[in-house]
């Protein structure tokens, strides 16, 4: 796992234990995409920076995990859509409803050469 914290980030405000809700999903959602990946090529990255044209800061998780297929990318935040025989379907659609709560934005794209990214934005002071 690496992380890449920008220095002198503004401050955000939120609701703590919602944020924390919305990280544990997208790394738990990270590791088990990389689940069939071999060792040594399963990278969790962590950043976050500030982002002025919007007011706040975005904080992304990546992967490097099979990646998303254009069936995944355009249904992944609906309630109860998952590729997994014991998923739920409902982590990326709280994680969704509580950063859009905090005026934010949440979305994925697809890494190369393999992977996905799951950034979003909250606003700051
Ligand atoms: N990091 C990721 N890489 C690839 N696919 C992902 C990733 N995160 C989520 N997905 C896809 O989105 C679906 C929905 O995720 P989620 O809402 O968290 O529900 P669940 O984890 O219970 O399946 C997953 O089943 C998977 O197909
Ligand atoms: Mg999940």
């Amino acid at each position: 796992m690496r992380t890449q914290f920008a220095d002198g980030l503004p401050r955000a405000q939120g609701d703590r234990a919602q944020l924390q809700q919305v990280m544990l999903n997208l790394i738990v959602n990270a590791i088990q995409a990389m689940k069939d990946v071999a060792e040594g090529a399963r990278e969790l990255q962590i950043s976050i920076d500030a982002v002025p044209s919007e007011g706040g800061v975005r904080v992304g998780v990546q992967d490097t995990g099979p990646g998303l297929n254009p069936e995944s990318l355009s249904r992944l935040f609906e309630p109860f859509y998952t590729t997994k025989p014991e998923g739920m379907g409902m982590g990326l659609s709280i994680c969704r409803a509580i950063i859009e709560a905090h005026g934010g934005r949440l979305w994925a794209t697809g890494c190369e050469p393999q992977g996905a990214l799951f950034e979003f934005t909250i606003p700051a002071d």
